[in-house]
């Protein structure tokens, strides 16, 4: 187990209790969430930072395995039923080669500096066919804004959010911790790492004073050249040039 304290350590009861009070945001992110995955039944999956499970209480999750640097977080998710295989950053873990059907980030590559090693990594770790599944806070969206705003104010009371900002919003700390990558970044890590097929979906299209309002469905963006510029959780399911079955 890790001696280092990890950025989650401490959030993870704050964490699950964000969400549940913003009910209907979890609910459009769930939506999206399970909209991607599809049919898991019989399938092997990896989830990259699981966290609590939270997402994962919500889907049959006996074949789903979790890495998770947070013993807070993880400890949950075990509860949860994820079978976590270590407590540690994805960077330190070797996985087998052509082992899962599908692999997914849910949220977790905002708080991983180098994502080239990290994808790299995964991509070899998928069977063929399989697909590795990206849902984030892209930074170029109002809430990559919001975070980054919040980050250099060192608080969300001030002034420049005055009127603008949602009745609760994600925890400073856990937004002032993240790395938020643009969309065109991870495309590029991808095409780099010799991905070219992709699909993009996104989810919370209003701005986050009004995210909360009511649940949203996840939306398929048919043009993949028209990048998500407004989305809070836009999606990238990049599919491995092994891929045989693109949703
Ligand atoms: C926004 S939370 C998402 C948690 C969970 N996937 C969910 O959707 O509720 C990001 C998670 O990524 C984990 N994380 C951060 N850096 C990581 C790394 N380098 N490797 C694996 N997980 C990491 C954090 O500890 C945290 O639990």
């Amino acid at each position: 187990m890790s001696e280092v304290k990890q950025k989650f350590d401490g959030y993870a009861a704050k964490y699950d209790e964000w969400f549940m009070k913003n009910e209907n945001l979890f609910i459009s992110e769930l939506r999206l969430f399970q909209k991607v995955l599809g049919d898991i039944s019989g399938k092997k999956l990896l989830s990259v930072g699981c966290g609590s499970g939270l997402f994962e209480s919500y889907i049959d999750c006996s074949n789903v395995e979790g890495i998770e640097p947070s013993e807070d977080m993880g400890n949950i998710a075990v509860k949860r039923g994820v079978n976590v295989i270590k407590f540690g950053l994805i960077e330190d873990v070797d996985l087998p080669d052509n082992e899962y059907d599908v692999i997914y980030f849910n949220g977790s590559s905002s708080y991983i500096e180098d994502l080239v090693p990290v994808y790299g990594k995964c991509l070899k770790a998928l069977k063929a066919g399989g697909r590795l599944i990206l849902l984030d806070v892209p930074k170029e969206s109002a809430f990559g804004f919001m975070y980054l705003l919040g980050k250099s104010l060192n608080t969300y009371d001030h002034e420049y959010l005055a009127g603008a900002m949602p009745e609760l919003p994600y925890p400073l700390a856990l937004a002032s911790s993240g790395v938020w990558h643009t969309t065109e970044e991870k495309i590029n890590v991808l095409k780099d790492l010799g991905i070219s097929k992709f699909n993009f979906y996104q989810t919370l299209v209003k701005n986050p004073i009004y995210t909360n309002e009511e649940p949203e469905e996840a939306i398929l963006m048919r043009n993949p050249k028209r990048l998500p510029k407004v989305t809070r959780a836009a999606v990238m399911l990049p599919s491995s040039q092994k891929n045989k079955d693109l949703p």
